[in-house]
């Protein structure tokens, strides 16, 4: 039988959701969180604090460069930390510095879906500028073509959520990181 205590006397590392857009990583997280009774925090939050202004108006104001930056900057302070479940942006994978920044700072678990389901979670949120296009779902699937190997290399492990409830993507990556992180 597997230990499944942290005998480190340290707090456990963190745990940190990658994923594109609408695979749930912030309600997951929240959720996954408050079960493990650690603190939650999310990369888009902390951008959106730090800016004084949300997401949409930092892309149309400054570019997605200056978006970016932010992001690893972020990602630095946050992963810096321990004890946290650390939802990520979707994009976060796009900048090379941060698959390492991603893999020392916590165990990484990748919420993986098909673009017809990202779709059908996205159609109604329009705080998403990177699909904010004539066809979305070309534009998802394009973006997840091109990001799949970038996930795929900064995971340690992976969950197809396609045919998952909430409530098991949740159970899933609860008992998962009890196992990576050593708590009970
Ligand atoms: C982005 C994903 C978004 C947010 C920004 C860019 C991306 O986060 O960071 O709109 O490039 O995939 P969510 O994945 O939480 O929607």
């Amino acid at each position: 039988m597997l230990a499944l205590v942290n005998t480190t006397g340290q707090p456990p590392r963190n745990l940190i959701l990658i994923g594109f857009m609408g695979t749930g990583k912030t309600t997951i997280g929240k959720r996954v969180a408050r079960s493990l009774g650690m603190k939650f925090v999310d990369t888009d939050l902390l951008i959106v604090k730090k800016a004084g202004k949300s997401i949409p108006k930092i892309f149309k104001d400054s570019g997605e460069e200056v978006f970016r930056a932010m992001e690893t900057e972020v990602l630095k302070e946050c992963g810096g930390k321990t004890g946290q479940v650390i939802s990520t942006g979707g994009g976060i994978v796009t900048r090379p510095e941060n698959l390492e920044l991603l893999k020392s700072s916590g165990y990484v678990i990748w919420l993986k879906a098909s673009p017809e389901t990202i779709f059908e979670r996205v159609s109604r949120n329009r705080n998403r500028p990177l699909l904010r296009t004539d066809n979305p779902l070309k534009t998802i699937t394009d973006l997840l073509t091109q990001r799949a190997g970038l996930y795929a290399g900064a995971q340690h492990l992976s969950i197809n959520t396609d045919e998952l409830t909430m409530e098991e993507t949740c159970f899933g990556v609860t008992e998962s990181a009890k196992l990576a992180l050593g708590i009970g």
